[in-house]
């Protein structure tokens, strides 16, 4: 399989990664939470699948394009504030326009890879409603970390874009630097809009970097990513049987820590602590007698487990997430990466869910079956 190399790369990579998102737990774990808390109150939101939220109509109408003539040369970053010597690989920066008349536009960081960029594949990444730059780029798989001092950066010897063309976008509008000038955006926000806006995007993008239009492309996601990830890897197989427009040349996608199924997810969390030497033995035994993940049946014994299981895994490396929000935040970070003047913050609008709130695993599986079918291929990580 021609993609085998690309798929080992991105095993050892979320392998790596694993011990990463710990440090994005606080934030992007606590929208989880509220989530999965909602959805276990007395009047959970009403569940409505991902097919029934489906196009209805089988014709193609075309997402907006813009004219994107200068924007590529324009979204080029000279140097990150504080960048380590030695940057041997391009990065750019900027905002594509998703919808004109709302005022709505998608924030991306791109890094290409130092070598085999113009054959390497395009991957976009998806954090899953927190920040893609903040969470994916700056503390997981990007090329750079940030140091203690919030102002200075260096290398991240696991970056992925050593292999591939790498796509850091926030989204939906309102996460990080994606924003929208009609408010009302972040409240009528939902899955649907989010899988079209990022396709919307796509098709922009590739207008702005018409060299990769038909570069193999992967779409790789973390958290609700779980969500994001199939959803749009759906709209695009979906649009591309139909569309005059851009055909995105999709091979595969891949989603780890992916919150598809509340029970069992909160369940892998936990083995995945206690397995690797994060969780103490005594938290492992307490969340094993108190909580029932099979039946969801967790009581506030089991909470309290749960709760000192995230604290002892909080104490791996507090700060990450204050390095690099002062760093987001530096007038002059901003300036570079080319965008608006704001305050940076990693979850800015946490109503990034789809409030009718697809989140057991038939419903998500609606969402991936039909890529399965396409004979794509799907990565599944834990
Ligand atoms: C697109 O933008 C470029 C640069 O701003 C401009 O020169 C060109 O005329 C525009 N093309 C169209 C079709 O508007
Ligand atoms: C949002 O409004 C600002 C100020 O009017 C404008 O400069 C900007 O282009 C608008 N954004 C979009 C995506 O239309
Ligand atoms: C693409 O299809 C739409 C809807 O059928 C049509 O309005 C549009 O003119 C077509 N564009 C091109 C370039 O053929
Ligand atoms: C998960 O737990 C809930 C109770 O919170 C239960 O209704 C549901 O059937 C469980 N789902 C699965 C897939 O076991
Ligand atoms: C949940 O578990 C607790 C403790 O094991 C038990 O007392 C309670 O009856 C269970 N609730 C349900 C709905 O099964
Ligand atoms: C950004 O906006 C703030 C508040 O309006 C202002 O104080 C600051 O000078 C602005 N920074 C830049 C770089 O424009």
């Amino acid at each position: 399989m021609k993609a085998a190399p690309l798929f080992i790369c991105l095993l050892l990579c979320f392998q790596q990664l694993a011990f990463f998102p710990i440090a994005s737990a606080a934030n992007q774990g606590d929208n989880l939470n509220k989530l999965i808390k909602s959805r276990k109150s007395e009047n959970p939101p009403n569940a409505e699948t991902w097919v029934a939220l489906e196009f209805a109509s089988k014709e193609y109408s075309p997402v907006y394009v813009g004219n994107q003539s200068g924007s590529m040369d324009a979204d080029k970053i000279d140097a990150l504030p504080g960048q380590p010597k030695g940057v041997d690989f391009n990065q750019y920066a900027g905002y594509v326009t998703v919808d004109p008349a709302a005022g709505r536009a998608l924030f991306y960081y791109f890094v290409e890879s130092p070598k085999n960029s113009d054959t390497n594949p395009l991957v976009l990444w998806l954090n899953g409603g927190c920040s893609s730059l903040g969470y994916g780029a700056m503390e997981e798989l990007g090329p750079f970390r940030v140091n203690s001092d919030g102002k200075t950066l260096f290398r991240n010897e696991y970056a992925w874009n050593d292999v591939a063309n790498v796509i850091f976008l926030e989204s939906p509008a309102g996460v990080g630097f994606s924003y929208s000038n009609t408010s009302s955006d972040y409240t009528t926000v939902g899955d649907k809009r989010t899988a079209e806006d990022s396709y919307t995007f796509l098709v922009n993008w590739l207008e702005r970097f018409p060299q990769y239009k038909s570069r193999d492309f992967y779409i790789a996601g973390e958290s609700y990513g779980g969500h994001y990830v199939p959803q749009l890897a759906y709209t695009i197989l979906s649009k591309n049987k139909i569309t005059n427009q851009t055909v995105i040349n999709l091979k595969g996608i891949a989603i780890g820590n992916a919150l598809i199924d509340d029970n069992t997810s909160n369940q892998g969390i936990y083995d995945y602590y206690w397995t690797h030497a994060l969780n103490s033995d005594e938290t492992h035994a307490g969340i094993t007698k108190n909580c029932d993940f099979v039946t969801g049946n967790l009581t506030s014994q089991c909470f309290e487990y749960l709760g000192q299981g995230d604290e002892e895994v909080n104490d791996f490396d507090p700060c990450s997430d204050n390095y690099v929000a002062s760093y987001l935040n530096l007038p002059e970070v901003q300036k570079a990466l080319h965008t608006i003047n704001t305050t940076w913050s990693a979850c800015r609008y946490i109503f990034f869910f789809d409030t009718r709130g697809c989140c057991q695993a038939p419903s998500c599986q609606a969402g991936v079956g039909p890529f399965i079918s396409a004979r794509t291929a799907l990565l599944v990580l834990r």
